[in-house]
């Protein structure tokens, strides 16, 4: 029985090559081999969201996934939001809102909404509810976090419309 198998894993516009164990999880390679530890592990089988990536940009639960299974994908966590030591406009959106309290779900959330809003630049507050349902806030009730995305999508918006003004 083979061990250990190489990947070459694509995490936050870097390469990495790594021996890994063939069953070992997204979520664990993240947290353990690449220290990552934004992407949080709480139910450990697909239920809370906090393990939550985006793989090719869509929303994925890290926990459900064999690293070798995303070899040729994008994956992004919650550490390549913000920059240069500033928070993401997402962030500061979960921030002013009230969007988390004890911040355990936050990076779950936080990537279920950034590709959320790149396929969905306009959404409506009740698609919004739906979408932040499928992750698990014991803190918050849910609706600072609507609060929060739907600010940042007016936000995105606005900016996206005033640069087209300026073409
Ligand atoms: Fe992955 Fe809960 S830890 S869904
Ligand atoms: Fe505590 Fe969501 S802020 S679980």
């Amino acid at each position: 029985m083979t061990d250990v198998v190489l990947v070459d894993l694509h995490v936050n516009g870097e390469r990495h090559d790594l021996a890994i164990p063939p069953r070992r999880t997204l979520a664990d390679v993240l947290r353990h081999d690449l220290g990552l530890t934004g992407t949080h592990v709480g139910c450990e089988h697909g239920v809370c969201g906090a393990c939550t990536v985006l793989v090719d940009g869509a929303p994925a639960r890290s926990c459900l996934l064999f690293a070798v299974q995303v070899e040729d994908a994008d994956v992004r966590t919650v550490e390549s939001l913000g920059h240069d030591g500033q928070l993401s406009d997402l962030q500061r959106c979960f921030a002013a809102h009230h969007g988390l309290q004890c911040g355990f779900c936050t990076p779950g959330f936080l990537m279920l909404a950034e590709g959320y809003l790149a396929a969905e630049p306009d959404p409506s507050r009740e698609q919004i509810r739906e979408v932040v349902a499928s992750n698990l806030c014991r803190c918050t009730g849910y609706q600072t976090i609507v609060d929060a995305v739907q600010d940042c999508a007016a936000q995105r918006r606005a900016i996206a419309g005033a640069a087209g003004g300026e073409e």
